[in-house]
């Protein structure tokens, strides 16, 4: 039974991933800041019959990282998905940057899939993994909107971060790659977005599921599309 891993797994995209692995039959651990707000992921737990489990985790924390890789052992992992993300806040124009803002935005997209990064390959490298940040467009250059600076370095630089990732871990068979998931209504996505959290996660469990480690440090759309750096 494939063991997955997903963070900021009580709503948005990361909740619909581990509700889609859990219809699967797959074991899910699934990763939030506040558990016991989180009703919806804690019910599809309930209803798993043990598969999926509910642990307490800021990906920015420390001593939260450290808790849950005490948690986490030494069990091989098949898929971690470094899902947690924040938008940066309403000032990140070049002439008003809220600076404290975006340094938190890099802790949450940048340097959070990095700590995941280190406490998970000794667990990926059981049996050649997944290791899956989910990025955005925005970050991509093929996307020639101005604004959102925070946002948009945040995942370009995480974009750089994977691709380099890869190259690390090539030699311990691990495939690690950037997905973006498209425009998706969530919180952060919004009403007006054209893909649903089931049809982006859909189509990127497809990608996911397909990837070999030739494909490794690649940059993917959320439809297996290869996306511009
Ligand atoms: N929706 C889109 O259109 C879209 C487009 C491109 C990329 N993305 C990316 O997709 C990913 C998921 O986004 P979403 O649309 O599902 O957003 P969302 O609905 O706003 O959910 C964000 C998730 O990240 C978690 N999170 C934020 N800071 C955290 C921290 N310090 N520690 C642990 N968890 C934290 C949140 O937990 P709390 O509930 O505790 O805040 C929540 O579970 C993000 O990386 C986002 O950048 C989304």
């Amino acid at each position: 039974m494939p063991t997955i891993l997903v963070t900021g797994a009580n709503r948005g995209l990361g909740l619909e991933f581990v509700r889609q692995y859990a219809a699967d039959g797959d074991r899910v651990i699934a990763a939030c800041r506040t558990p016991v707000k989180a009703d919806a992921l804690v019910a599809i737990a309930a209803a798993s019959g043990g598969r999926v489990t509910v642990h307490p985790l800021d990906v920015t924390e420390e001593g939260s990282v450290a808790a849950f890789k005490s948690v986490l052992g030494d069990q091989p992992l098949d898929i971690v998905i470094a899902n947690a993300g924040t938008y940066g806040g309403a000032r990140q124009d070049w002439d008003d940057m809220d600076f404290d803002a975006w340094a938190r935005t890099l802790a949450v997209n940048l340097m959070a899939p990095m700590r995941l990064a280190g406490i998970t390959h000794r667990n990926l490298a059981a049996h050649g993994g997944k290791f899956i940040a989910i990025t955005s467009g925005m970050g991509s250059n093929a996307n020639a909107g101005g604004g959102m600076h925070a946002y948009r370095t945040s995942k370009a630089g995480l974009n750089k971060l994977v691709s380099t990732l890869a190259q690390d871990w090539r030699s311990d068979g691990i495939v690690a790659v950037p997905i973006s998931p498209g425009w998706v209504k969530t919180d952060m996505g919004g009403p007006d977005a054209p893909l649903s959290p089931a049809q982006s996660v859909g189509a990127m469990r497809k990608v996911i599921a397909g990837l070999i480690l030739a494909q490794s440090g690649k940059l993917f759309d959320y439809d297996g599309a290869a996306l511009a750096w």
